[in-house]
């Protein structure tokens, strides 16, 4: 490929060529002519006249091409004891299957579906099926709570949604039929028909409205696959913002295969018929990209875990799973090896395990602690790399691609931007800052195939939420600064975005929900450091006068409050009371402000603060360093 200079230039000097040779790594209906549509900018269209299927591309080019027998996807599931492997050939049955059955519920190009689904195949079987027939997916996190799912079914408007009986947390059972009944009640859409996978662990009864998946399929013709524009929307994923409404984040067919197709080789050193780890959740863009539609697209074989990398059964799995299942390259997010590390601080459990053909560690999802990665590198003796994405983009803006050239690494670093991102550092003014100096992270437009073309049904917010801070960039949310070297520095987010435990939550969306309880008079959420999850909400909240409840009545009950109704995977599970919340003089809550001071910064305080005293008071409220109240 050249080294890293040559393959950067290329994308920049002739972004046009440069794209259309990544597309000769897909096969098209209509190969496209052209790359970049700018005639909508700021909308910005990639491979306008290309015409494409991409679970074609996923599956049957493969099968067709003599590797149907070839691993493609292994259910692996140490809580349930299970494991499963399908071949090219099987996972294009299961998935025409699938996709027939969908197309019998009358699902075709351009309809909706949601998937509301525990970490088994069938979610990324239901995923491609709907890539199949042109229907779009939007897969909701099994971690969310009905409230969250329905909000995004009123969306998304889905004709179908696909679940199942249950999923499994460690030992415990999760019921999902009765979370999806509720959302399906609390959602003004009413979608036509749910499907339900029914597992073993936990059977559901089935309503008027709902349908067993191993019944439909057993009926349905299987469906082939139906060429679509290569933009049109392949899925849409809901993403937090710094409201309680998130954004539904589309991806477009054609830009996403050619993008994620490059970046198996250049970013992950993965060819067809070789292994790729990814434990994330399908929920989740890491899991969109990289357990299911990256590693297909390049002809290699995925795994699919359900499972946390520590209790069930112990904290080495993931290397069970990595000698197993023979994986070249593991992508998780830095929490999980965390988790691990916690449990099994000498990484003695790596003993038991044949981890010689592991060549790569990825982490990506919040930032890499410098302890974390010193561990996993001395640990597993193999390149550890950091590196930079969000929900919006689909892949990495800022990575150390090793399947070009590997860059020494910097610790703290995801190192440099990949080709097609033009990554500048902005002060407010909206000037480049000098090298080491932080600002905002923006990307010049157009942003790369792959990345989103707009919000669902939402172009207007899209403008307003990413290309309106600064004229012709696409505002990334994450402060930062560039080194002499071009080395990319992310610093943490600059808006009301915490990350926990590698998901991505919205304190806004908690506030929202803390601010619904009669007893509150006003409250604020904010992430403060926490060793294993990264970040952690605490919620500071201040009583309507005249409140009189028992200690800790109100608090547990807020908890209550926010798992309920955003889910268990918000992890607020600390709200403390507090005489008043630190403002400026117009009444703004100084929310940076505690954060810094919660964290053990020397925070200044700022000089448009209303009263000190206040925040004088909440120092040692803010200072606990333990996280439960
Ligand atoms: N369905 C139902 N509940 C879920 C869920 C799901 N799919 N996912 C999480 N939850 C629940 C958990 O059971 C937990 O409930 P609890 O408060 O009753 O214990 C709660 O949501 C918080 O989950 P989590 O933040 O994952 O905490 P944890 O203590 O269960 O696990 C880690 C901690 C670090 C082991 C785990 O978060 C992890 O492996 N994270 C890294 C990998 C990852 O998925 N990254 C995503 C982006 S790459
Ligand atoms: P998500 O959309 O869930 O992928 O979350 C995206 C956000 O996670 C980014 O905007 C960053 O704040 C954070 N993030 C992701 N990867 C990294 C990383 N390697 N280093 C620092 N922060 C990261």
């Amino acid at each position: 490929m050249g080294t890293y200079e040559d393959v950067f230039r290329a994308s920049t000097e002739d972004p046009e060529a440069f794209w259309l040779k990544a597309a000769e790594g897909i096969d098209w209906e209509v190969a496209p002519r052209r790359a970049l549509d700018a005639s909508g900018a700021p909308f910005y269209r990639w491979f306008p006249d290309g015409r494409l299927n991409v679970c074609f591309n996923a599956l049957d080019r493969h099968v067709e091409a003599g590797r149907g027998e070839q691993p493609a996807l292994v259910y692996d599931s140490p809580v349930t004891e299970t494991q499963r492997t399908y071949t090219y050939a099987q996972l294009r049955d299961e998935v025409a299957a699938f996709a027939g059955a969908l197309a019998q519920l009358g699902v075709g190009r351009g309809d909706r579906v949601v998937i509301y689904m525990p970490m088994v195949a069938e979610a990324a079987i239901a995923m491609l099926a709907c890539a199949r027939i042109g229907a779009v997916h939007s897969v909701v996190f099994g971690g969310f709570a009905p409230h969250e799912l329905a909000v995004r079914i009123d969306d998304a408007a889905p004709k179908v949604v696909v679940s199942a009986s249950c999923g499994i947390e460690g030992k415990r059972v999760i019921a999902y039929k009765p979370l999806l009944d509720q959302a399906i009640e609390l959602a003004v859409h009413k979608p036509e028909k749910s499907v339900i996978l029914q597992r073993p662990q936990q059977r559901a009864e089935l309503g008027p409205d709902d349908l067993d998946w191993a019944d439909l399929i057993a009926d349905a013709p299987p469906a082939d696959c139906v060429p679509v524009a290569a933009t049109d929307p392949l899925y849409i994923l809901y993403t937090s913002g710094t409201t309680g409404k998130p954004k539904g984040v589309v991806r477009d067919c054609g830009g996403y295969a050619v993008a994620l197709h490059w970046s198996m080789g250049a970013v992950y050193d993965i060819g067809p018929g070789e292994t790729m780890f990814t434990g994330s959740d399908v929920g989740w863009v890491v899991g969109h990209s990289y357990i299911v539609y990256a590693p297909l697209l390049a002809g290699a074989t995925t795994v699919l875990y359900e499972g946390k990398p520590v209790g069930t059964p112990d904290a080495g799995q993931f290397w069970r799973v990595a000698a197993e299942h023979k994986v070249k390259t593991m992508f998780t997010a830095p929490t999980a090896f965390r988790a691990i590390r916690k449990q099994d601080p000498k990484g003695e459990l790596t003993a038991d395990y044949d981890l010689s053909g592991l060549r790569y560690l990825f982490l990506a999802g919040e930032r890499l602690d410098p302890e974390t990665y010193h561990w996993a590198s001395n640990l597993l003796n193999i390149p550890v790399i950091d590196h930079w994405w969000q929900t919006e983009t689909g892949w990495p803006i800022v990575a150390n691609p090793v399947g070009i050239e590997a860059a020494p690494v910097k610790p703290g670093s995801p190192t440099r931007p990949l080709p097609g991102w033009d990554v500048h550092v902005l002060n407010a003014a909206g000037e480049p800052v000098p090298a080491g100096v932080d600002g905002a992270i923006v990307v010049k437009l157009p942003l790369p195939p792959g990345s989103l073309p707009t919000l669902w049904n939402d172009d207007d917010r899209f403008i307003a939420s990413y290309l309106s801070a600064f004229d012709g960039y696409y505002l990334t949310g994450d402060s930062g600064h560039l080194d002499a070297d071009g080395y990319v520095f992310v610093m943490g987010r600059t808006d009301d975005v915490i990350n926990v435990a590698g998901h991505r939550l919205s304190t806004g969306s908690m506030e929202e929900t803390l601010a619904a309880h009669p007893d509150v008079a006003e409250c604020a959420v904010i992430g403060v450091a926490d060793a294993l999850k990264g970040q952690v909400p605490r919620g500071l909240v201040v009583l309507k006068a005249g409140t009189h409840r028992k200690p800790g009545e109100v608090e547990a009950e807020l908890v209550q409050l926010v798992r309920d109704r955003i889910g268990a995977v918000a992890s607020l599970k600390d709200v403390a009371i507090v005489p008043a919340l630190p403002k400026t003089r117009s009444g703004k809550i100084l929310r940076k402000t505690m954060r810094g001071i919660a964290d053990g910064h020397d925070e200044p305080i700022p000089s448009t603060v209303d009263d000190p005293a206040v925040i004088e008071a909440l120092r040692p409220v803010l200072r606990r360093a333990d996280h439960t109240p």
